[in-house]
């Protein structure tokens, strides 16, 4: 499998998608803080070993998101990490951007950064076996916000950096994210939506002009939701409606797959909102999941820093990821949650 359609196409095989693995050191640290386990190398290390190792690598998951310190670390049994994925037929990932950092003149906005030898950095990560990457831009909502400059700066950084991996035979996953929190109660869905298309079509616009190939790359989108502290709740189905509505206006069909990231859904609320997609629509794209949180927090309460929870853990990860996989094909139901 060596050219960009091909390893794009695979990440999107239908009835699996991607786990997002790639927290960063401090944001792991915070997932490890709420079970009281230390956020050090080794136990990184074992949590993530434990996950790579589980049934549902196999099953349901196409490929995985990694931290750049996981594509060097090494398993219990002296096997690489990256080989224990690529030996259970999922594909290796890497997060290449350097974070959200302030946008200047504009309080409260950020812009992601990491272009610079970011050519130098590709070349390695894929002597390291990574066949894909990550760089996410987070748009905020709020009284005046989004700003143009905001959207233009993030989605021209996106564009930079697809062109940039499909040099070096990376797939890119170009991930904007508008993201759900914030203290705005009067962001509700609609808003969501107006914001999400102004983005992608920004967005689509920068990689037209950095002559991206649509073909060999991924769309990791938010779904279009009411902001976290919206007075106004939207079902399951008008979250489906407006989501796709959003992206068969703005998304070509050129892109081989959609995968959504989970942005602070509750784990039932991210699989019942793909379902729903996938159910009820003739789609010009593949439509999965690339989550983090929502594929991950069971199997990590259940393993708690604990080798004998080993078994349990992947028992959930391996619950969720196949009930994922269900809803990228449209098939899953809550009775299966039991
Ligand atoms: P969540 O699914 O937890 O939002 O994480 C996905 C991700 O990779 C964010 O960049």
């Amino acid at each position: 499998m060596n050219t960009l359609h091909d390893i794009a196409s695979a990440m999107v095989t239908r009835g699996q998608g991607l786990l997002a693995a790639d927290e960063s050191t401090g944001t792991i640290k915070k997932r490890f803080d709420s079970i009281n386990v230390d956020c050090t190398a080794a136990n990184r290390c074992n949590y993530r070993e434990m996950l790579f190792r589980s049934q549902a690598m196999k099953d349901a998951v196409s490929g995985v998101i990694l931290f750049e310190e996981t594509l060097d670390q090494i398993g219990s049994d002296g096997t690489r990490l990256v080989d224990l994925i690529t030996a259970t037929g999922a594909i290796p990932g890497i997060k290449v951007d350097k974070g959200a950092k302030p946008l200047a003149g504009h309080p409260g906005e950020t812009v992601t950064e990491g272009l610079d030898g970011l050519r130098e950095r590709l070349a390695t990560y894929h002597d390291k076996g990574a066949r894909f990457a990550k760089w996410r831009s987070a748009i905020s909502i709020d009284e005046g916000r989004p700003s143009w400059n905001a959207v233009k700066a993030n989605a021209h950084g996106l564009a930079r950096y697809a062109a940039l991996c499909q040099e070096a035979g990376i797939v890119p996953i170009v991930e904007p994210e508008v993201v759900m929190d914030g203290p705005d109660a009067r962001h509700d869905i609609d808003q969501c939506a107006d914001v999400t298309r102004w983005v992608l079509n920004t967005v689509f616009n920068e990689l037209f002009d950095a002559r991206v190939d649509l073909e060999g790359m991924i769309l990791k989108p938010n779904m279009v939701l009411p902001g976290q502290n919206s007075t106004k709740h939207a079902s399951v189905e008008e979250v489906a409606e407006k989501t796709i509505a959003c992206f068969k206006a703005e998304v070509p069909a050129a892109v081989p797959g959609i995968a959504f990231l989970s942005g602070g859904q509750s784990d039932i609320e991210a699989t019942a909102h793909l379902n729903a997609m996938n159910a009820a629509h003739d789609l010009p794209w593949a439509l999965t999941f690339s989550y983090g949180r929502a594929l991950q927090a069971a199997a990590l309460k259940a393993w708690s820093g604990r080798s004998e929870n080993i078994i349990a853990a992947q028992n959930a990860f391996d619950h969720r990821a196949r009930m994922n996989g269900l809803a990228a094909c449209g098939k899953w139901s809550e009775s299966l949650e039991t």
